[in-house]
């Protein structure tokens, strides 16, 4: 989507809640299959652009989506119970200490609305997930962005950030972090926790949790109660289309997140998917084996091509794709690749003209992606 940047003569005579609103770009989703063959006329597309699960989701899903068909005119349970007993079940908390949003993204909202006003500030790292700077922006609050440490997240600098603001309401953290897919030890991030007062709640986006369980931090959750952990079922479940997270946090802050959020905030469908997905694990035991495996493959192939790459934990790798030499830019690597069928991630909002994010695809998704990319960067 082209967008221009807004002004307040646009809108004038109205006038939005913040002027930081008007700062606000709209989030740039990965490239829709549809809109590519649209566009180019292409039909065999290979989208490694959105960290979605190549082989799907569970069969099981299937099955409980397709018993809820008949129920469509009925609204969904407000609760979620079924969901959120199998939730507790599986992160041994208590039922209510959980929150479901519509996907992570929404309860990432929630909390912002929930605890951030324009006097109060946010802090998140350069290279985190893009959405952090914008619910700042959202809230009219000052959002602070701590520099990164080799791509990932500096937690002595994000510490001192906190400590020089006392306004700061909210860290958001993402382990493992996207777009960088590095990953923080957990000794560290439990002293930066303890370090933090505990008026400052700290976030800790844990969406690509499945793919490197070491990254689980639940525990801290029975130490700090200022701590919330964010999931999703959107990467490793392979549910994206129907967007379910969830929060895990203390009593106390689930009961006000979910006073805040839309009383029917996630579907009849996803309600019943999610849980079955939930209950089976063999598929993300899969899951993580192959992208585990495809992951190895894929840093070979960037090797034997002389592109540099980030360590990543998750589902999905940035590549240095700048080519001086030879005028070679990831604007003109993302254009070529869109041409042949291969959607992937441009990082300019993340600050990262020169990178490509790569979702981790099934085999044959990879090797095309490899093929296409040798022959752009070996062509005349
Ligand atoms: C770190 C992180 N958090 C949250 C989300 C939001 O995912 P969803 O709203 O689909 O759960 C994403 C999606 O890309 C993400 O990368």
């Amino acid at each position: 989507m082209q967008t221009t940047q807004l002004t307040a003569s646009d809108l004038s005579p109205l006038t939005p809640a913040y002027d930081s609103i008007l700062a606000l770009a709209p989030y740039q989703t990965g490239k829709p299959i549809e809109e590519l063959t649209r566009e180019y006329g292409v039909s065999d597309v290979v989208k490694l652009a959105s960290n979605e699960n190549p082989m799907g989701c569970s069969p099981r899903v299937t099955l409980a989506v397709t018993e809820q068909l008949g129920q469509l005119s009925r609204y969904p349970d407000g609760n979620g119970y079924y969901l959120k007993q199998a939730l507790a079940d599986f992160n041994d908390v208590n039922a209510n200490q959980i929150t479901l949003g519509n996907g992570s993204d929404d309860l990432l909202d929630i909390l912002a609305r929930s605890f951030v006003g324009a006097d109060d500030a946010i802090v998140y790292s350069q290279y985190a997930f893009v959405v952090y700077p914008m619910l700042a922006k959202m809230q009219g609050a000052t959002g602070i962005e701590v520099p990164a440490q080799r791509f990932g997240h500096n937690l002595k600098a994000m510490s001192q950030a906190v400590q020089d603001n006392p306004n700061t309401k909210i860290v958001f953290i993402a382990n493992p972090n996207n777009p960088t897919g590095t990953q923080l030890e957990k000794k560290e991030l439990r002293q930066f926790v303890a370090g933090v007062p505990s008026s400052v709640l700290v976030v800790l986006d844990e969406a690509y949790i499945e793919y490197s369980p070491e990254s689980n931090n639940r525990a801290l959750l029975d130490e700090f109660d200022n701590v919330i952990i964010v999931r999703t079922f959107s990467k490793a479940y392979g549910l994206a289309g129907l967007r379910v997270g969830y929060a895990l946090s203390s009593v106390a802050v689930a009961d006000l997140l979910n006073r805040i959020r839309q009383p029917f905030n996630v579907s009849r469908v996803g309600l019943a998917a999610a849980a079955a997905a939930l209950a089976d694990q063999d598929f993300i035991e899969k899951t993580r084996l192959i992208n585990d495996e495809q992951m190895r493959w894929l840093e070979k192939q960037f090797d034997a091509l002389g592109l540099g790459f980030v360590k990543s934990h998750a589902n999905f790798i940035m590549v240095e794709v700048q080519v001086e030499m030879e005028d070679i830019t990831a604007a003109s690597i993302h254009q070529a690749l869109l041409e042949q069928g291969v959607i992937v991630r441009p990082l300019d909002a993340y600050g990262l003209p020169n990178w490509l994010r790569i979702t981790v695809g099934l085999a044959e998704d990879n090797l095309r992606l490899i093929d296409t990319l040798r022959s752009i960067l070996t062509e005349d």
